[in-house]
């Protein structure tokens, strides 16, 4: 495994259900880099202490889960202690409780050292809330993608009635505003837009335009540094 800082990374941080992960990946897929989603390390330490009965409370054993975190990403696909839990880390249940454990700075430090070994020739470009301000801040182009609360609803909504998940986009709109307001209340890398970080509201835009924006900064970074 090769680990180097001089390998570019591009980080794109943002509120939930904002379409960060999408846009991360497609960017990802066009040059050839390698992607790090970080929401699913905190999905996979939610899953696995729900599945062995730890509350949210309890911090000491959330940092050990988060240490011997037994977790796999192999192409789009997710294994926690070799079972394959893709879709299952993306229930509203693992999203709140990722969001609370992630308020503890110890289960936060405990997972820094895993997601920097994403950072692999010729490139990563990895989505989160602290990418570009506690990862990866030497990250070559930070963004911080985001949309209004009434277009991440719909958009949440339109993918689980897609997956045949019945939902209600009030219910959603509610849940994206608390979550949004846990994140960014809390002490340790709170989701903001950082003074280095671009801004990208998506509310009026498709997913390759938001895809072709990202891209024109890198590539506006390339030609004035001739990477
Ligand atoms: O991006 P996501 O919705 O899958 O993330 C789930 C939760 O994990 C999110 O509510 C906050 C937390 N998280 C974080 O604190 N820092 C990150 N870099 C990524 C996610």
């Amino acid at each position: 495994m090769v680990l180097n800082n001089s390998i570019p990374v591009v980080a794109i941080d943002g509120p939930s259900a904002s379409g960060k992960g999408t846009v991360a990946q497609l960017v990802a897929k066009t040059l050839g880099f390698h992607y790090l989603d970080s929401g699913a390390l905190y999905r996979l330490v939610a899953l696995k202490a729900l599945q062995t009965g730890v509350r949210p409370a309890d911090e000491i054993k959330l940092v050990e889960i988060a240490l011997n975190l037994d977790a796999v990403f192999k192409g789009e696909e997710i294994y926690l202690d070799n079972t394959r839990v893709t879709e299952k880390i993306r229930t509203e249940e693992c999203g709140k409780m990722a969001s609370q454990l992630a308020s503890y700075p110890r289960v936060r430090e405990a997972l820094i050292v895993r997601q920097r070994s994403f950072r692999q020739s010729p490139g990563l470009v990895t989505d989160g809330r602290d990418m570009g301000s506690v990862i990866f801040p030497d990250a070559i182009l930070k963004v911080f993608l985001t949309a209004s609360p009434e277009a991440r609803a719909e958009r949440r909504y339109k993918q689980l009635i897609e997956k045949g998940i019945n939902a209600n986009i009030a219910d959603l709109q509610r849940d994206i505003l608390k979550r949004d307001e846990r994140d960014s209340s809390r002490s340790v890398a709170p989701l903001r837009q950082n003074t280095d970080a671009r801004l990208l509201d998506t509310t009026s835009l498709s997913i390759l335009q938001a895809q072709n924006s990202v891209l024109e900064w890198y590539r506006e970074y390339c030609a004035n540094e001739r990477v």
